[in-house]
């Protein structure tokens, strides 16, 4: 029985990621891990009507809090013998609102950056979890980076685990500072933590292959996708479609507008053959001006010194926090 978890799965990307899955093997057992049961519910209600005989799981988490990380854990041990997909999708961007004048600026200067980055919006910075973390990157990174260590020996059980990070088209290098790795400092916390992906996405690749556990470890981006993320009022999303779709037309490929779309890279890098895949490519979700979509490749150059550094941060974290719960 082939099984996969996935983040956030009860909205945008992640409801694509699972569509997209289901499309392809509805044998294989869906686990939400959603924050919200009766979201996740009503999203599960919207996936058997398309998928009737699909197998499909809830199990709350928030992947910003580390003991309810650690209580997901224990119960997919409880429950499940391997787990095939690992997609650390769930995310948050915090976005305090619009900063106008670099908006009306961008439109003219850059208007494609405008619409496919999120230069414009301005984020909170130096937000704490209750865990004592920058709350961005324990939600989008740290929680994940639990799930897949205390997950590891079920990820190995499948012969072929995958962890699918999806990480961003926003975040490059520039963003991040291994000094700042938690992002508190940082005025762009949800690109730091997105780049932060990137870094573990390589590291930990590497690091399975060196022990020869049969995981993969991936990253991926779902473009532009009109999602609820920022909880920016619905009338700016909605303007912002207009231009999604106006952009998508004149030949700008990050467009796809809708978790679907989003989520076509994540599942082709679950389900293309592991000899044509590459740990340090970022692949991306595109789509055509026809509305056709496909998948491309954006190779990252990566500081590898950064990315070891980050990791054994993450596993310091992650010890400790095991050892509190002893
Ligand atoms: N939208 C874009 O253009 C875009 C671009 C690049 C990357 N991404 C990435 O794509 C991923 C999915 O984002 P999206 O656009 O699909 O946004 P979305 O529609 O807001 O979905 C985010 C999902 O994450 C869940 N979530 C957030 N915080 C959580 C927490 N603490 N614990 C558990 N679940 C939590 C949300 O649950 P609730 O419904 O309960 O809030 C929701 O299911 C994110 O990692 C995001 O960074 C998105």
């Amino acid at each position: 029985m082939k099984v996969a978890i996935v983040t956030g799965a009860n909205a945008g990307v992640g409801y694509g990621v699972v569509e997209h899955l289901l499309e392809t093997d509805e044998s294989l057992t869906i686990v939400m891990a959603c924050r919200n049961y009766s979201r996740a519910n009503h999203a599960k209600a919207r996936l058997l009507q398309r998928f009737p005989s699909a197998n499909i799981a809830i199990e709350l988490v928030d992947v910003g809090n580390v003991p309810s990380v650690l209580q997901f854990c224990q119960n997919i041990k409880k429950g499940y013998q391997q787990i095939n997909y690992l997609f650390c999708n769930a995310g948050i961007l915090s976005a305090l609102g619009i900063n106008w004048a670099k908006t009306f600026t961008m439109l003219v200067t850059d208007p494609v950056a405008l619409i496919e980055r999120s230069d414009a919006t301005i984020q909170a910075v130096g937000e704490i979890n209750e865990d004592g973390m920058g709350k961005v990157f324990a939600a989008n990174v740290f929680g994940h980076y639990i799930m897949m260590r205390d997950l590891e020996l079920l990820l190995a059980n499948s012969k072929d685990g995958r962890v699918v990070w999806t990480s961003s088209v926003t975040a490059d290098e520039s963003c991040f500072d291994i000094n700042d790795w938690q992002g508190i400092k940082s005025a762009i916390p949800y690109e730091s933590s997105k780049w932060a992906c990137d870094l573990i996405a390589i590291a930990c690749h590497e690091r399975f292959q060196a022990e020869n556990l049969p995981i993969s470890s991936f990253t991926t981006s779902p473009g532009v996708v009109a999602s609820n993320i920022g909880d920016l009022p619905g009338w700016i999303t909605q303007l912002r479609k207009l231009l999604h779709y106006l952009m998508r037309f004149i030949g700008v490929t990050s467009q796809n507008i809708t978790g679907y779309r989003g989520a076509t890279a994540d599942a082709y890098v679950a389900m293309a053959p592991l000899s044509i895949l590459h740990s340090t490519t970022r692949y991306l979700a595109l789509t055509d001006r026809w509305g056709t979509s496909f998948v491309g490749e954006q190779p990252l150059v990566i500081d590898m010194n950064a990315a070891l550094q980050l990791t054994k941060k993450c596993e310091l974290a992650y010890q400790a926090h095991i050892c509190k719960s002893l």
